[in-house]
């Protein structure tokens, strides 16, 4: 049996999952089923990204050590891919023992192939990007907090490598797909590479994985995190899983971390004297209309929002379907809406809807017999004949979009091949006809439907159950006599009419696009002033003050982290700005209500206060 081990990147652990994260893992797990339900032995990984600067930040913010930190963060993303039903095998943490042993035996092989050296550097280091920069790129204005630094450090032999790499990038056509990446890296290479700072002291960052060689410093989270592909196959624990599954067949990632897995990770994997992955293949991004998703402009389309609302299935539908791999794709509601209406509750859903209604009127609700074949039942048949092999042909060269339109125009030709049969009308006429057109429709929906299943593999088993089938029974023909299951409408047809989805795409991409908001909107924040009444430290957090508000008349207790920056006895008396209509936290296991306005740059934290104290409670723009 033939094996496939495909992974995602492993995700920053302090990232709120989004769209960009759910549909590389989706993409992922659609491949998996594809290649599952063609026989395969198949290995599915994903995972998360845990150390670094960003994360031990994070914890220092919210007062907990990092890896419990991790561990609170890190259920958010399972509990996505469960709700994405996503099918994976492993599930990696890079704080894992597991981990940090291969990590620190494959630095200690490079080290021990002399490919390591020690060396100091003084340079711009961006602390938002956690690596040193050039003059060149501090100019972009692409990096934050960039600050001189000088530092001992040690390096990995990248550049002792270049020519193997461009070598094998040549030999091996597949290795960086699509080809304009391919190319995208050679350009890159033109260029000498430089070596790779693969430390980082213990003095500056100590969230990460110990040097085997020096315990004075910590492993540049990159080289870390790339590891994670051959630990999870049991590298250096368990040889016959490793044999069996590195090198994998496929990693999937986004075009933003195309340097670090085609450059760095072979360069890496040559020094250890690893086999490199056979195809590293970077998808395009996903775009909110026709910008750029991002925090700042508050147009991060969140998946848990559209699976509560539409179901999960359609949402991975859309997603397979409207991405052509390689190339970016435009994320509108309106699109959503239409392509839903379209293919599923259209094409695939009232095909459904008629073969069952139909048998189950004319035919006892059991599969008719297959009767007497005519030449427009061999035209449909010749289709259904190939239509497997095509679109597993399109799944193995990665062409998901096109598979997916492939068994969507066979729905739509067995549709056809019912408006010119006429059931309904031949039921009158000739029973035995209408029974052989309904078997040949039905028996190539299943098909269909089980051409699907990877995509939407929960309403294409509700739907195979509807035709008395389960999964494994859909893979033979169908057999007369067979009852069909309870209907239910697959796909219900989403209901808007014109002038509403043009509101839809104005409330959910206008608005979203620029990042503006409404007066509206705003209004919805109830910002009063109040006076603090009462402050005190919240124990065992060094940031934190737990405050007594006055506001409107009204007490309230809130937690604010400002305890670097004010004494409590500062604040007593003051009156400040709180955002007062937010939902209660608890934090560090003090309850708080609201929080306060504060102007904040890098190390100084000045609360928003108001001089006038005859001021009523309210604040209103102006
Ligand atoms: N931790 C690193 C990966 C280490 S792998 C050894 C990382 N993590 S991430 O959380 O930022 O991951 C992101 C993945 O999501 C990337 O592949 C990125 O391309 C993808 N996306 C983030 N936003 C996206 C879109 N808007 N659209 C599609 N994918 C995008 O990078």
């Amino acid at each position: 049996m033939s094996k496939f081990y495909i992974t995602t990147p492993i995700y920053y652990v302090n990232d709120r999952p989004h769209i960009g994260h759910a549909y590389t893992t989706i993409l992922a797990d659609v491949l998996s089923r594809y290649h599952r339900a063609g026989g395969e032995d198949v290995f599915f990984l994903t995972g998360l990204d845990e150390h670094g600067q960003k994360v031990q930040q994070a914890a220092e913010k919210r007062g907990v050590a990092p890896k419990q930190h991790c561990d609170e963060m890190a259920p958010r993303f399972l509990e996505l891919w469960e709700k994405l039903h996503i099918s994976n095998d492993d599930f990696i943490r890079t704080t894992e023992d597991r981990h940090a042993k291969v990590v620190q035996d494959i630095l200690q092989m490079v080290h021990d192939n002399g490919d390591v050296y020690e060396d100091e550097y003084e340079g711009l280091y961006s602390v938002s990007e956690e690596r040193f920069i050039t003059e060149k790129e501090s100019e972009t204005g692409e990096f934050r907090d960039i600050k001189k630094l000088k530092e001992k450090n040690y390096f990995f032999k990248m550049s002792n490598y270049q020519q193997a790499l461009i070598d094998h990038i040549n030999d091996n056509p597949d290795f960086i797909q699509p080809k304009h990446r391919k190319n995208e890296v050679l350009g890159f290479l033109k260029q000498p590479l430089g070596d790779l700072c693969i430390s980082r002291p213990k003095s500056r960052l100590n969230w990460g994985i110990d040097l085997p060689f020096d315990t004075d410093y910590v492993t540049y989270v990159w080289f870390d995190a790339l590891i994670n592909y051959v630990t999870a196959t049991g590298f250096g624990t368990d040889d016959e899983s490793y044999n069996k599954w590195w090198p994998c067949e496929y990693h999937l990632i986004g075009k933003d971390i195309l340097t670090t897995h085609t450059v760095y990770w072979p360069t890496m994997l040559m020094s250890a004297k690893l086999p490199l992955p056979k195809s590293i293949f970077a998808h395009g991004w996903w775009l909110s209309g026709e910008s750029k998703m991002s925090k700042s402009l508050g147009n991060v389309v969140n998946p848990l929002d559209l699976i509560e609302e539409y179901g999960v299935d359609p949402v991975r539908y859309y997603l397979m379907r409207e991405m052509v791999l390689g190339q970016d794709a435009s994320f509108t509601m309106e699109s959503f809406i239409r392509r839903y209406n379209s293919d599923l509750a259209n094409d695939l859903g009232n095909l459904v809807g008629r073969v069952s209604t139909l048998i189950d009127r004319h035919f006892d609700r059991v599969i008719p017999p297959k009767g007497v074949l005519t030449d427009a039942e061999a035209e449909l048949s010749k289709k259904a004949d190939s239509i497997s092999d095509l679109v597993m042909d399109n799944i193995s060269n990665m062409r998901l979009s096109e598979a997916v339109e492939e068994t969507l125009q066979f729905v739509r030709a067995i549709n056809r091949y019912m408006e010119q049969m006429a059931p309904w009308k031949l039921v009158k006429s000739d029973t035995g006809r209408a029974g052989t057109v309904l078997y040949t429709a039905t028996d190539c929906l299943r098909q269909a439907v089980a051409l699907l299943q990877p995509i939407m593999p929960a309403r294409c088993e509700k739907i195979l159950h509807m035709l008395g089938l389960s999964m494994a029974s859909a893979k033979e023909c169908l057999e007369a006599g067979t009852p069909l299951g309870n209907f239910e409408i697959p796909f219900p047809k989403i209901e808007l009419p014109d002038k509403d989805l043009d509101k839809v795409k104005d409330e959910k991409e206008n608005v979203m696009s620029d990042g503006k908001i409404s007066i509206d909107d705003f209004a919805k924040v109830d910002l009063r002033t109040a006076v603090v009444t009462a402050a005190e430290k919240v124990e065992g957090a060094d940031k934190l003050l737990k405050l007594q508000l006055e506001v409107g008349g009204e007490t309230r207790q809130i937690v604010a982290g400002i305890a670097e920056h004010y004494a409590p006895e500062d604040l007593e008396g003051k009156t400040i700005v709180v955002v007062a209509n937010l939902e209660p936290a608890v934090i560090r296991g003090v309850e708080s209500n609201g929080m306060l306005l504060a102007a904040s740059s890098d190390d100084s934290v000045v609360i928003v206060t108001v001089d006038d104290t005859k001021v009523g409670s309210g604040i209103r723009i102006s």
